[in-house]
């Protein structure tokens, strides 16, 4: 497939165009890690808040935490008011290493809209662009956004925020193909953006329903993208993401998937996760995140209860992971 677009944004070159997406409570640093070897070229930090930023919160830190492995990295920032957004720039760039700045303008939850911020900024078509132009100014890395479709099926205006942002100074826009109204259930819609990759100048990433290579290559042919994120379907699954950036190079490769194996990726995740959180710390998102390894396979049902019930420490899921492991390996 030709792209419309080098694999850089703003000047940075990738080494390609597999994005892994934001999302609050996963995308953490130990998770990154885990992934990138599977064909990430650029990671997203969850939504950070710009309050949190200012003060100075212990918990907000540690969402920008990052590592030497840990790049090229796009922090994401979400608020409402552009004077703590451009004092939260100020504290990134002091406090943080990161190669993009990204805003959100697709979060639907009504803790995080009714604010102002999130996607209650598809609203605001005028704020908008003096918000996004002020970071631009201010921020000395490239400034990417992520939108969705509009507010609701009523007031869709995915193309007008697009040339909002375009104008503003972004440097890469992605968009998550559903509305606010339909936040995570329903399809994603790639249609109501066909074309819109060729239409403007800067490159368009494409998000939603990111679960198989070839549904994804169709979106973005569409679309006309040149940037695809991935999601929820590669957590627990880090093979898809290799099968997603091979097909960015135009090979169709499929790589099966065993229970052995998965047990071994759910391991090398629990450690990473152990290692940076502690096992206090860790527990209750492995408890939501290690039965996803294994939910294509015959008795994943049983796997997933012996998490539930029997999980209630890090060594017990150690254990069970590695019974896992050691009998699909003979
Ligand atoms: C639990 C969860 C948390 C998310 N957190 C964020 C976030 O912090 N920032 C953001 O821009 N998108 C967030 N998203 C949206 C994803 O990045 C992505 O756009 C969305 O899941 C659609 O892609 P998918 O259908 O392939 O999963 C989140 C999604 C989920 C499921």
């Amino acid at each position: 497939m030709d792209y419309p677009f080098p694999a850089s944004i703003g000047g940075i070159p990738l080494s390609g165009r597999l994005i892994l997406g934001p999302m609050a409570g996963i995308t953490s640093l130990p998770y990154r890690e885990f992934m990138r070897p599977f064909g990430i070229s650029l990671a997203v930090t969850e939504m950070i808040s710009d309050c949190g930023l200012l003060y100075g919160n212990q918990r907000t830190k540690e969402y920008f935490r990052s590592s030497g492995e840990d790049h090229p990295l796009a922090v994401q920032l979400f608020g409402f008011s552009l004077e703590n957004s451009l004092q939260a720039v100020d504290v990134l760039e002091k406090e943080s290493s990161y190669e993009f700045l990204d805003l959100n303008f697709g979060c639907p939850v009504p803790k995080v809209t009714k604010t102002g911020a999130g996607s209650s900024w598809l609203r605001r078509e005028k704020e908008l662009e003096e918000y996004v132009s002020a970071i631009v100014r201010r921020s000395r890395k490239p400034v990417t956004a992520k939108i969705r479709l509009g507010w609701d099926e009523a007031s869709i205006n995915v193309e007008e925020v697009c040339r909002i942002l375009e104008r503003s100074g972004v440097s890469l826009v992605t968009v998550h193909a559903r509305t606010r109204a339909q936040g995570y259930s329903g399809h994603a819609d790639f249609h109501r953006i066909e074309g819109l990759g060729h239409r403007l100048s800067i490159p368009l990433c494409t998000s939603g329903d990111v679960r198989d290579a070839r549904g994804s290559m169709e979106a973005m042919a569409l679309t006309g993208a040149s940037f695809l994120m991935l999601a929820r379907y590669g957590v627990g699954d880090p093979l898809l993401a290799k099968e997603l950036s091979s097909a960015l190079e135009g090979r169709e490769e499929r790589f099966p998937r065993s229970l052995g194996e998965q047990a071994g990726f759910a391991l090398d995740y629990l450690e990473r996760m152990v290692s940076y959180l502690g096992e206090r710390g860790a527990l209750g998102i492995l408890r939501g995140v290690l039965p996803k390894f294994f939910r294509s396979f015959p008795g994943d049902r049983r796997i997933r209860r012996a998490f539930v019930e029997t999980a209630r420490d890090v060594s017990s899921m150690r254990e069970i992971l590695l019974s896992l492991k050691e009998d699909n390996c003979h």
